[in-house]
């Protein structure tokens, strides 16, 4: 097969500790819809992994790579090579859950890469060069701005990577385990957003 003609690499990154929780449920349709666009998916479920949090050491700013060997060098390479990453992560305490911020502050390699070394994340001249993701959470309460920190680090996470970011997902009101089933609306919706990721 020629390179032109590969499929889509979509990953989705599950966040949330609980493995049959709402956002993965979401993060599961999204991918459904993806597959259906002709991509080629994974679902990365953080859980399965053990990475430490940042410790701003700054050995990423000598090459742009993170020095701690832990989990995270597995999927950084996955972050690298996808063409469309999905950010699926419930609001802990008015920001993204801890897991889903760990990623984030361990993406300082990419910050160093672009603001220290002054080099590109994503060679520029390979097929990765269009990347886009969206993000998709989850809150129990119905606040107005329950949203408004996550959102704002996953946008700045997104340009660190050098991926366009298209949109959030956003769902209020959704707590215990499974209630997301009980909202087709929103299970269609993303649906049609991962369908539309991977087309796009
Ligand atoms: C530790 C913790 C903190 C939470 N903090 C908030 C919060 O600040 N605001 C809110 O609306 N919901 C909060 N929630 C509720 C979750 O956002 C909600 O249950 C969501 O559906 C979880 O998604 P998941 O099933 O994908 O884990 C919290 C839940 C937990 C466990």
């Amino acid at each position: 097969m020629e390179a032109w003609q590969k499929p889509v690499k979509c990953l989705g990154i599950a966040c949330s500790p609980r493995t049959k929780g709402n956002t993965t449920a979401l993060l599961e349709k999204a991918l459904e819809g993806a597959r259906e666009a002709g991509a080629e998916t994974e679902l990365l479920a953080l859980g399965r992994f053990k990475f430490a949090p940042c410790i701003a050491c700054n050995g990423c700013f000598t090459e742009g790579q993170c020095v701690v060997p832990d989990d995270m060098q597995v999927i950084y390479q996955k972050l690298l090579e996808a063409d469309r990453i999905i950010i699926a992560a419930p609001i802990f305490s008015m920001g993204l859950c801890a897991q889903a911020k760990a990623v984030v502050d361990r993406g300082q390699r990419f910050w160093a890469t672009k603001h220290i070394l002054k080099r590109p994340v994503i060679d520029q001249n390979s097929l990765l060069a269009a990347r886009r993701g969206i993000f998709i959470s989850c809150a129990g309460s119905d606040l107005p701005d329950v949203f408004s920190g996550a959102e704002r680090v996953v946008r700045y996470y997104f340009k660190m990577l050098e991926v366009e970011y298209l949109g959030s997902y956003l769902y209020r009101q959704v707590d215990e385990v499974g209630a997301i089933h009980r909202r087709p609306e929103a299970l269609q919706e993303i649906f049609q957003a991962g369908k539309d990721l991977a087309s796009k």
